[in-house]
C-alpha cells in the first residue's frame, strides 16, 4: 500500500485521553490507579500514522512525546475535564481511554500532612464524570465519542449501560480482571459495542494492533 492509501484518517481531528488521573491528598501524596496510559498512546500513534491531526491528553507521567502529536499533560480528573472541553470543539472523534478517578479527597493540604499514631479517615467526594458532563454540551456536538469500559463482572451489561448513560457512539469493553490484557499490560483484547450490540471482538494482540483495528471501525462510521 502506498503512503497516501494508508492515510485513511487524513483531514480528521482526533482527541485521545490516556492514563490514570491523580487526585492530590497533599503536596507529596495522591490517589491513583493502575492505568499505564499505553492504550491511549497506541491509539494516538495509530491515528497519527493514519494521517489524523491528533491531540493526546495524558495523565500518565510515563507518556513519551510522540512525533506529530500535540501532547497535553494533566494531573487530576478536573484538569482532564477542562482539557477535553477545550480540545473537542471542531474535532471529529474523541476516544476516552483514560482511567479517570471517580473520587478525590475532599480537601487537599497545601503542605505535607504529618503522621499521627491513630487511624486516618480520608473523606472522598465524587469527581465530575467527564463523558456525562460533556454529553449534552455544545462543545460535543458533531464529535463521534468512544468510551472505554473497565469491567470485572457482568461485562456486556455494564458496558451497555455506560454506552447509554454517557451518550456514546461506541464503547470498548476491557476485562480488567485478566492480568495479561488491559491495565498496565502490553497486549489488549477488547469487545467493541454500539447501541445495537456487539460490533466486533478484537482478539488479543499488542495494543498498537488493537488500536489500529479500533480506529478502522471508527473511520468506517464517521464517513
Ligand atoms: N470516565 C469519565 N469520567 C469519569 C470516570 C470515567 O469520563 N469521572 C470515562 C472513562 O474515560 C471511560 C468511561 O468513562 O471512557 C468508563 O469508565 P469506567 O472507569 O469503566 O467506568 P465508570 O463510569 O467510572 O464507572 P464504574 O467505576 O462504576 O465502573
Amino acid at each position: 500500500m502506498s503512503e497516501a492509501e494508508q492515510q485513511w484518517l487524513r483531514g480528521t481531528r482526533v482527541v485521545v485521553t490516556a492514563g490514570g488521573t491523580r487526585e492530590s491528598v497533599d503536596t507529596v501524596r495522591f490517589l491513583g490507579n493502575r492505568s499505564s496510559g499505553k492504550m491511549g498512546v497506541a491509539i494516538a500513534r495509530a491515528a497519527r500514522r493514519a494521517g489524523a491531526d491528533v491531540t493526546l491528553i495524558t495523565a500518565a507521567e510515563t507518556t513519551p512525546a510522540l512525533d506529530g502529536v500535540t501532547l497535553q499533560r494533566v494531573e487530576s480528573a478536573a484538569d482532564m475535564l477542562d482539557a477535553v472541553r477545550a480540545a473537542i470543539p471542531g474535532a471529529d472523534v474523541l476516544l476516552m481511554a483514560a482511567a479517570v478517578a471517580d473520587y478525590r479527597p475532599e480537601h487537599t493540604s497545601p503542605s505535607k500532612l504529618k503522621k499521627r499514631d491513630q487511624p486516618w479517615d480520608l473523606r472522598l467526594v465524587p469527581t465530575a464524570d467527564i463523558l456525562r458532563t460533556l454529553r449534552d454540551a455544545p462543545e460535543r456536538r458533531g464529535v463521534f465519542v468512544v468510551g472505554f469500559a473497565a469491567e470485572t463482572d457482568d461485562l456486556l451489561a455494564n458496558a451497555d449501560r455506560k454506552l447509554r448513560e454517557k451518550g456514546l457512539d461506541l464503547i470498548v469493553l476491557n476485562d480488567v480482571s485478566r492480568p495479561d490484557i488491559g491495565m498496565g499490560a502490553d497486549d489488549n483484547e477488547v469487545t467493541v459495542i454500539d447501541a445495537a450490540g456487539v460490533v466486533e471482538t478484537i482478539a488479543r494482540a499488542p495494543k498498537d494492533v488493537v488500536a489500529q483495528r479500533l480506529l478502522q471501525l471508527v473511520a468506517g462510521r464517521i464517513r
